[in-house]
């Protein structure tokens, strides 16, 4: 989708979206006034009363030469924030895309909102727009011309000089959140470690910095734990670094960790059948690590940022991790294995230890499609985060809710660590049905190095759309890219 800013007059002919307010019906009045009123009349007679998520498409306008107008509710003006800006957007460009309309003009003359200044009303309208725009379908090859979206532009007609500049900013972050959404939609046979990783090398071009470890690398480690997991796999288990040193010289940086199991059977403890298939976004951390650093990269964010990923497939076979097999991570502890499904945190242990040995973090954030226990809790409405820092904490949920990406803060205290005690070795990975998240985060915490701020966001109820949503197209959804993205930025660039 190409995103264009004009302070011109709208065009007499093609598609014109207009916003309007239930309590101000200014930006309607603007274009009418060419219409004799038809637009009014049209919006009465359909009883459209502009409210929040409404919409009235008005085809051949009388006394206009555009092919339609589609009028979308605002809601109340002063209640109107930045993330309703991105919902009318979306909103706009889901219904255009329905059509056969190629191009589409978004007029705001007369729609100013109190609560959010005209750069930014403008800049994040077409932000909504572009995100729903998302399409993963390379892999349809059959579809006819007449199935695939005509509309390949949409111009935002308002007077405000800095709304592109505005947008800039937030296409690099639509670029981050893109790359997490094909990361996540790829099928399990194309994208596996060596190859999600490949991936990832792509990103040099933008001034990161990739390191990627081998088994051969990883069992020189010692890291036993993430090595078990990928043991089954014929793909090779790789470890991923992206540095992104856009701030101080020599100043630490703050991580990243991501889970990245590239497709998650279960191992030897066997998923069912149907929705195994889902298992293909198990890797959903990782991505949206990776996209996050695109996304800071991109818009060369003034902060030392580094995402580290373990990529591994679980399968099971006949060299497959056994339950009842004792592994020994990096941090030397031993894992007594009871479940080979329960892999997400063998392998975030590794690279959560790697990563805190070789960059001496400010702070560890680590994203993961840990448990199913969690949307049992949350549904998909909000991702788990646990951690004792309250400070970091107050800083991640305040991000989530400028952004949409809506976390709820779930227990972590020492009882959960004491469900995760083994008899035969240091610790088990897994406790149990009870509070399943929560003994999942404790296992994560134990290699966790004492004094490390550090927090871990469960995100298995939210890397995938089983519908569409406003900004987000049925599919992966890149959920964490804009989370992280403002948590660097109101918390480390200035
Ligand atoms: N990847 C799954 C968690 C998951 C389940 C993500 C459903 C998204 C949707 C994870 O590896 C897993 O299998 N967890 C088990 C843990 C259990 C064996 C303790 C679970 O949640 O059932
Ligand atoms: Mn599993
Ligand atoms: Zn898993």
């Amino acid at each position: 989708m190409q995103i264009a800013f004009s302070k011109t007059a709208l065009p007499k002919t093609g598609a014109v979206i207009i916003p309007v307010f239930e309590d101000d019906d200014g930006a309607l009045k603007a274009v009418d006034a060419a219409a004799g009123g038809a637009l009014a009349k049209a919006a009465a007679s359909a009883a459209f009363k502009a409210k929040k998520d409404h919409a009235l498409d008005i085809v051949a306008p009388r006394g206009l030469d555009n092919s339609r107008v589609l009028l979308i509710g605002a809601g109340k003006a002063k209640e109107f924030k930045t993330l309703d800006a991105e919902a009318l957007g979306g909103a706009g460009a889901a219904r255009l895309l329905a059509t056969r309309e190629k191009a589409a003009s978004i007029s705001l003359q007369g729609f100013a909102a109190p609560g959010v200044e005209a750069h930014e009303l403008a800049a994040r309208i077409a932000f909504g727009a572009l995100m729903r725009a998302y399409r993963f379908d390379k892999y349809r090859t059959k579809l006819e011309k007449d199935q695939k979206p005509a509309l390949a532009k949409i111009t935002i007609h308002t007077a405000s000089a800095k709304a592109k500049t505005t947008f800039a900013d937030l296409q690099k972050i639509a670029d981050g959140v893109f790359l997490t959404r094909d990361l996540v939609s790829e099928p399990p046979n194309v994208l596996y470690p060596e190859s999600f990783a490949a991936r990832c090398l792509k990103l040099e071009s933008l001034g990161v910095k990739v390191t990627v470890l081998g088994v051969k690398e990883m069992t020189k480690l010692g890291m036993g734990s993430l090595l078990g997991v990928g043991q089954g796999s014929a793909k090779e288990s790789k470890l991923v670094a992206m540095e992104w040193m856009g701030g101080k010289k020599g100043e630490s940086p703050i991580a990243f960790v991501g889970k990245g199991v590239t497709f998650d059977t279960g191992g030897i403890s066997l998923k069912p059948g149907p929705g195994m298939e889902d298992m293909k976004w198990d890797m959903g951390g990782a991505g949206a690590v990776t996209g996050a650093i695109a996304a800071l990269a991109g818009r060369k964010a003034k902060a030392n940022v580094v995402g580290v990923i373990g990529l591994v497939e679980n399968m099971p076979d006949g060299n497959a991790q056994r339950p009842g097999d004792i592994t020994k991570s990096m941090s030397g502890q031993t894992i007594e294995i009871l479940n080979t499904d329960a892999e997400g945190r063998l392998v975030l242990a590794d690279a959560i230890w790697w990563a805190q040995e070789t960059y001496k973090p400010k702070a560890v954030v680590d994203l993961a499609t840990l448990t199913g226990a969690i949307i049992i809790s949350l549904s998909h409405e909000f991702a788990g985060l646990f951690t004792e820092n309250d400070k970091l904490a107050g800083e991640l949920m305040k991000a989530g809710e400028a952004t949409g990406d809506l976390l709820w803060r779930m227990p972590l205290i020492k009882a959960y660590y004491d469900m995760i005690k083994s008899d035969v070795a240091d610790i088990k990975n897994i406790a149990g049905r009870d509070g399943g998240s929560s003994t999942a985060a404790a296992f994560i915490g134990k290699f966790v190095k004492e004094g490390q701020a550090w927090a871990h966001l469960d995100i298995a109820g939210m890397a995938w759309n089983g519908k569409d949503k406003p900004i987000c197209p049925k599919g992966g959804s890149g959920y964490g890219v804009r989370l992280l993205d403002e948590w660097v930025r109101a918390n480390y660039e200035g």
